[in-house]
């Protein structure tokens, strides 16, 4: 993070008119945001646009500060490509974002991904959450609900048609025309995502990112598999992609998805734009790829797209692969 914030880690640009695209309203150079939860209080804000990234998201922030658990919280598996994590929401807090957001000169769009704080009860939550979109929604390019990270007790209840119902009626008034997205677990069932599909679409959000961590183990090699917290990483990839074309079939052309979970290469970016997705994101693939993640990973895409014979991301996306 000292490297980056201080500018001394960069990548050269890669614009090519053939990976623009729309998403939440903004015309981007390409498709590749840096996902929630490496630069929660948005302490290098105006550095991601060095590294290539075409948005960043901020956060989780919750209303007021904490701690998140204590150390260690956070295990690299390399020999699965993956990361556990169990922070559970460790940020400055709200008053401390607006600060930093009110000091941003980044020219690429921000999004802001809010929670509730650990000792807030789920039945007080949906004040936590509109406090946050009221106060941040005319500084931010999207507002992101996060219902989904495994690492606060009882938060992904509130992906229940009932609960996320209340919930997102409530940030979408208090974020006005700021476009409001659902953040979705993996580890969700097909038919609890079609209800997260339907709500969304009543309650006028504008899409859904998927997806957050997974609590499932499977097939790991590494020795930190049995440690507790959301996976994330190479083995999320097919869920996370499978959950990107279930929401696309349900939600037709209704609902933006932001892709995201175990994206590391060109081919793995082009099956999620494939699958339906208007944007992407990554995480994991930064920590192990390094500064030149965005980079490479658009070049492949660019690759992939000439041996295709696909000229723009619209191609791209009118394909269905099985
Ligand atoms: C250390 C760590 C912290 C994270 N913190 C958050 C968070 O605060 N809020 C959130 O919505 N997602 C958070 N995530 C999830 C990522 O945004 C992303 O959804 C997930 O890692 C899957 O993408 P990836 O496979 O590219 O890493 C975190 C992930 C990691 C590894």
């Amino acid at each position: 993070m000292w490297a980056i914030e201080s500018g001394l880690a960069r990548s050269s640009p890669v614009e090519d008119p053939r990976l623009r695209c729309t998403s939440f309203g903004k015309r981007l150079p390409h498709p590749v945001g840096l996902a929630a939860g490496f630069d929660k209080d948005g302490d290098a804000l105006n550095a991601w646009a060095s590294l290539g990234f075409a948005f960043v998201e901020l956060g989780t922030v919750t209303l007021r500060p904490q701690m998140g658990n204590k150390t260690p919280r956070l295990f690299r598996l390399p020999q699965d490509d993956a990361l556990i994590n169990r922070m559970g929401f460790n940020n400055a807090g709200l008053d401390e974002l607006e600060r930093r957001l009110s000091l941003r000169r980044t020219p690429i769009p921000v999004g802001v991904n809010i929670g509730r704080n650990r000792d807030t009860k789920n039945e007080d939550a949906v004040e936590d959450y509109a406090e946050c979109a009221r106060r941040v929604h005319k500084m931010a390019d999207y507002i992101a609900v996060n219902v989904s990270s495994p690492n606060t007790p009882g938060l992904r209840l509130l992906q229940g048609p009932e609960s996320l119902g209340t919930l997102l009626k409530a940030v979408v008034e208090a974020s006005q025309d700021t476009p409001v997205f659902v953040k979705v677990s993996p580890d969700s069932t097909d038919d609890e995502l079609k209800e997260v599909t339907d709500v969304c679409r009543s309650e006028r959000v504008k899409g859904i990112i998927a997806t957050n961590t997974t609590v499932k183990r499977t097939n790991l090699r590494s020795n930190a598999a049995s440690e507790e917290g959301g996976l994330s990483g190479r083995p999320l990839r097919s869920r996370a992609e499978q959950v990107c074309k279930l929401l696309r079939t349900y939600a037709r052309d209704e609902l933006e998805i932001i892709g995201v979970g175990g994206i590391f290469t060109g081919d793995d970016l082009f099956r999620r734009l494939a699958a339906g997705a208007n944007a992407c994101q990554i995480y994991t693939a930064f920590v192990y790829r390094g500064p030149h993640a965005v980079s490479r990973i658009l070049h492949e895409l660019l690759e992939r797209m000439d041996k295709e014979g696909i000229t723009d991301l619209t191609e791209l996306a009118s394909r269905w692969y099985a």
